[in-house]
């Protein structure tokens, strides 16, 4: 059994319009994803823009709703909602989003940023949550100094490491990291990337790392899969899609 499987996942956006507000198309953002992410694997889907990673994702953790199809978390189905706070999905699985700015509460401090997820989900005295909180930042290399902070007060670079911290606090098993350092210069994404490497050897996480970066990509996942449209059409090994991608728009992205 995997630790999570994705089997058939559609996400379908109705478009309306007219005088009568009707459905007049439908966008196939997701259209029939299938895969499976072993514990402690990160597994990697690759994509161009608007090829549908970032609303797999958000069907997957329960930001959006699935049109069809079913996600399974140790055995137990979560694709509804209820089924997901039944069980600790909501805790075990975490996401880390594309844009650090607009993902971060620009009106509260970093202590209350990264104590949110520890206030709903453990119940801790308020010296033992700063005492949490300080250690997530001396994880991520931040000092005491940012517990008072806003994020504005941040280079892009320390804030998404902010982002790191809260999605590790409850200590997930799973992380989906939705191009966790494409907004960053290259040495900063390298200090953040190697610092999610060391986390996950440290704590046994595993995540789904989206990226349209195929370097980043290369360095960071075991298994790939490649997205288009809304499908999967190629998975494989890191080895079997860098030196031989069978499908055309495979070769396409490598090149
Ligand atoms: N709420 C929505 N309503 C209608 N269409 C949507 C909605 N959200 C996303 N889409 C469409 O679904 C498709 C997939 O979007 P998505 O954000 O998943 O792409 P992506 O692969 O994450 O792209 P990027 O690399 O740019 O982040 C796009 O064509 C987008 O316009
Ligand atoms: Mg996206």
């Amino acid at each position: 059994m995997s630790l999570i499987e994705i089997r058939n996942l559609k996400v379908h956006y109705p478009i309306r319009g007219g005088f009568w507000n009707r459905v007049v198309d439908t966008v196939k953002a997701v259209d029939g994803v299938t895969f499976d992410i072993e514990a402690g694997e990160t597994y990697g889907l690759v994509g161009e823009s608007g090829s549908g990673k970032s609303t797999t994702a958000k069907a997957i953790i329960g930001l959006e709703k699935a049109t069809s199809g079913t996600v399974t978390y140790e055995g137990k189905n979560v694709t509804k909602a209820e089924n997901r706070r039944k069980i600790d999905y909501n805790r075990d699985v975490q996401m880390i989003f594309q844009d650090s700015l607009s993902s971060l509460n620009p009106r509260k401090r970093i202590e209350d940023i990264i104590a949110e997820p520890l206030r709903n989900f453990e119940h801790l005295s308020k010296d033992d949550e700063k005492l949490r909180v300080l250690q997530l930042l001396d994880i991520v290399g931040l000092g005491p100094d940012s517990l008072y902070k806003y994020p504005h007060q941040f280079s892009g670079g320390q804030r998404q490491r902010i982002g790191v911290a809260r999605a590790v606090a409850t200590h997930p098993r799973l992380i989906i990291a939705d191009e966790p350092v494409s907004a960053l210069d290259l040495s900063v994404q390298a200090q953040v990337l190697n610092f999610m490497k060391r986390i996950q050897r440290e704590f046994g996480i595993s995540y789904l790392f989206i990226s349209h970066d195929l370097g980043v990509v290369r360095h960071m996942c075991n298994n790939i899969a490649i997205m288009n449209r809304g499908r999967i059409v190629e998975t494989g090994t890191r080895d079997d899609i860098y030196d031989h991608p069978m499908h055309i728009y495979t070769k396409r992205l490598l090149a």
